[in-house]
């Protein structure tokens, strides 16, 4: 067993005078691997990407621990594999080796068609940093943690009917001049759960910022009869007063139930009273105010809440197609240790999961390839085994949506409200 010198002896207490701090960790680990203390530097790596997932530094570190040394993977589209860096004079240049360990580190991602990889195909990041956050902050203001539009995979025809139905007319004064009265009213989104409602809405909450005040019942609901009516016409004035301003009304089945199924009285006024808002006081009243509402039972929504100038526009959210899928699956990998991942193939054999399903696939791969590296006391990246694997165990959940929606929309189709899903259910032969 090689000495340790007092420099790595000196890290280490500092490293344990501050756990936390990544960087000085990994120097450490850096020494350790060029030292031979191989083991050593890969548990420091383990601690280092359990406090930062998605260092690269630390990933690139991992990946040069636990590969064969001197040549690069077969597979992997490489120039000559470099000689892993020597030991060098004390100073250590950390561009330099950067430079050299990108090309022993396999490629995130494989393309399996027999073209050759193009070097750039590297997994785009998806989330659109720099967005800029307008100010204010609004009592309920919604945790937008930087959700951007850009980090929902797919959905381009919901996207665009959002762009269509607030975003364009929030952020253009002249448009909503234009077409005045014909934007009020709000927008339904339904669909199996799973598929990205409340996501997207937050999505669209992160592009408005403070201008986007999301409504659940918890808000609204109050033991004490009253209560519930006056919190919700609280919270539709201070929208109006923010105007022009989203108000997103999530599980609308649970606010917004048919009166005629509801036994407790007290709800049944709140549903009246959300009419009544959705209304507006007088004509002016509801000027600059969008309405978005999301469910997974539209058929267990107030037809009321649904007429004309209401929320009178549905849009369905489906599961996701295979472009869908395969940002969606990019997205939940994008700060995980991943090496070699066959998109495709996992691509074409999720059809019917939803945005959920796949990010629950890709936490039980990683929580395989974790126990794997517990067990074996090596770390290894992610791989498509073990998604593969994991998804040997797993089913679509939206099956059980579409069985009861089926019925739904062959029988109860008044006034055509259920045609896009009749015809997404005729595509899929599930009619
Ligand atoms: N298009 C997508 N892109 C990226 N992630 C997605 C997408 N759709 C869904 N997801 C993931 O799936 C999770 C669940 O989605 P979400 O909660 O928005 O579904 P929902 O339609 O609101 O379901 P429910 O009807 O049960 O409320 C999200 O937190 C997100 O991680
Ligand atoms: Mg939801």
């Amino acid at each position: 067993m090689p000495e340790e010198s007092p420099l790595i002896k000196s890290l280490r207490a500092a490293v344990d005078a501050a756990p936390d701090d990544v960087p000085l960790r990994l120097h450490l680990a850096q020494l350790l691997l060029e030292a031979g203390h191989g083991q050593d530097a890969i548990s420091q790596v383990a601690a280092a990407l359990q406090r930062e997932p998605g260092n690269a530094e630390a990933q690139a570190l991992i990946a040069r621990a636990v590969a064969p040394p001197v040549t690069a993977p077969a597979t992997a589209p490489v120039a000559p594999a470099p000689a892993p860096a020597p030991a060098e004079p004390p100073r250590y240049d950390w561009k330099q080796a950067e430079d050299e360990l990108s090309d022993v580190i396999p490629p995130r991602f494989v393309e399996s068609s027999e073209a050759e990889p193009e070097p750039d195909q590297q997994p785009q990041p998806l989330s659109a940093d720099g967005e800029d956050d307008p100010a204010g902050v609004s009592a309920w203001d919604v945790e937008t943690a930087g959700l951007s539009l850009a980090d929902v995979g797919g959905m381009e025809q919901v996207k665009e009917r959002l762009q269509a139905a607030f975003l364009a007319p929030m952020r253009n004064p002249e448009l909503r001049k234009l077409y005045g009265k014909s934007l009020r009213g709000g927008l339904l989104m339904y669909g199996p759960p799973g598929c990205g409602k409340t996501y997207i809405a937050r999505a669209v909450a992160g592009e408005l910022g403070a201008r986007f005040m999301t409504v659940s019942i918890t808000d609204v609901l109050d033991m004490w009869i009253g209560n519930s009516e006056r919190n919700l016409r609280e919270l539709f004035e201070t929208a109006r007063r923010n105007a022009p301003c989203v108000v997103f009304l999530d599980e609308l089945d649970a606010l917004g139930a048919k009166r005629s199924q509801i036994r407790h009285s007290g709800l049944r006024t709140t549903v009246n009273q959300l009419l009544t808002e959705l209304d507006g006081v007088d004509a002016q009243a509801n000027e600059g105010l969008f309405v978005l509402a999301a469910t997974n039972h539209p058929w267990d929504v107030d037809p009321a809440l649904r007429r004309p100038g209401r929320l009178d526009r549905t849009v369905l959210v489906l599961p996701p197609d295979e472009a869908a899928r395969e940002s969606i699956l990019r997205h939940h990998l994008k700060d995980r240790p991943v090496a070699r991942i066959d998109l495709r193939k996992l691509v074409k054999r999720t059809d019917g999961f939803s945005g959920a399903d796949l990010r629950h696939l890709c936490e039980s791969a990683a929580e395989r390839a974790l126990m794997d590296s517990v067990r074996t006391g090596r770390p290894r990246m992610i791989e498509t085994d073990d998604l593969l694997a994991a998804l040997a165990q797993l089913r679509p959940s939206t099956g059980p949506w579409f069985d009861s929606a089926r019925s739904v929309a062959q029988f109860a189709n008044e006034g055509g409200q259920y045609d896009e899903l009749l015809a997404y259910l005729k595509k899929k032969r599930m009619l």
